[in-house]
């Protein structure tokens, strides 16, 4: 299949790419290049530079390469930028997957994998987390990504298309091409690894939480089962939009983390604590079960060491990032 990728030369886009082109797929990168990296991608791979907001441009790339079927990752993420900067994320966000359905619908293309986030669920009441949980976001990253969605709920049935929003938990781990390397990265997993590789201390943001060791807790997901969930979602045909979870189903609070990166890492990571951040969550644990059941997902790299591991290894050979790869 011909598949345009917005955001493809991010950290999880471009592992997408990776395994699209391991299936026999031909990707194509739609990217603005304000966060991703050409250079995550394999020289081959057709690239397109541009603004998800450009419909025109987007227009133009979907018919140039006849794409059959989009993923659309490009956007914002960080979650405490969110919340200082929330016009930014529903214009970005919300505006960019109207542009990217605009698009779609004036040439013709009738699926698209879009990327959600756990984020929209908020604080649940009940763990681990199905797709018919409340959504009750805690800052406006979740709501923009929720407000996508429930966008496609309509625009979906209406003009035929076959939308399926995956809704992310915590991604983590590299292949040994590509990497998280985010500029500014906020992210725990990368900073725990740089913090044990500079030998410095980590800060743990918050440690009186209402958890079992007052740290939140994540479900984390390595990037390749993340990008296969995706592959599995391009084989749906069913017009309308399908949501699925994408998580492990284990729970790891921020102590529990920093104390695997130890074993890992074999550094010491003594930490700093410092009060919580904004708009973080509690605690979001996935229920994967409907991904499981419907498409027949399964993790591969479930296990916290082995995602750390392959992260810590991608940072050992790529020790400045994307600069001299
Ligand atoms: N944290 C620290 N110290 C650090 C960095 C992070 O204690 O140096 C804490 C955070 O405060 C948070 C937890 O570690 O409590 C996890 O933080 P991350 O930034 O790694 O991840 P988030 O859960 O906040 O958000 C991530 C992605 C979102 C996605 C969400 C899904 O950034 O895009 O997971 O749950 F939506």
């Amino acid at each position: 299949m011909q598949v345009l990728v917005t955001g493809g030369a991010g950290y999880i886009g471009s592992v997408i790419v990776e395994e699209l082109v391991r299936a026999g797929h031909t990707p194509v990168v739609y990217d603005a290049l304000a966060k991703g990296h050409l250079k995550a991608l394999a020289p081959e791979i057709p690239f397109v530079r541009g603004e998800v907001a450009d419909a025109d441009r987007l227009r133009t790339a979907l018919l140039e390469y006849q794409i059959e079927a989009v993923i659309h990752m490009a956007g914002l993420i960080e979650v405490g930028l969110s919340v200082t900067n929330p016009d930014r994320f529903f214009e970005t966000n919300v505006g960019g997957t109207i542009s990217v359905l605009r698009a779609m619908i004036d040439v013709g293309v009738r699926k698209l994998v879009f990327s959600s986030t756990a984020a929209l669920y908020g604080d649940p009441e009940q763990l681990p987390i199905a797709e018919d949980a409340p959504t009750q976001p805690t800052n406006p990253y979740g709501q923009s990504k929720l407000m996508a969605e429930q966008m496609m709920r309509w625009v979906a049935p209406a003009h035929g298309l076959t939308c399926t929003a995956l809704r992310y938990f915590n991604a983590a781990g590299a292949t040994e091409r590509n990497g998280e390397m985010h500029d500014p990265e906020t992210h725990l997993i990368p900073l725990v690894l740089k913090a044990a590789a500079e030998k410095r201390a980590i800060p743990i943001f918050g440690t009186d939480y209402p958890t079992a060791d007052g740290t939140t807790v994540r479900d984390y997901v390595h990037v390749v089962d993340l990008a296969q969930a995706h592959l599995r979602a391009l084989s749906r045909e069913e017009p309308g939009l399908r949501i699925y979870n994408v998580g492990n189903g284990n729970g790891y609070s921020v102590r529990q983390v920093i104390e695997a990166a130890r074993e890992v890492t074999g550094a010491e990571l003594p930490i700093e604590e410092q009060p919580r951040r904004a708009g973080d969550q509690v605690a979001t644990v996935a229920s994967s079960e409907r991904i499981r059941r419907e498409l027949g997902w399964e993790p591969q790299h479930a296990d916290l060491r082995d995602i750390l591991g392959s992260a810590w290894r991608w940072m050992q050979s790529h020790p400045k990032g994307y600069e001299e790869a």
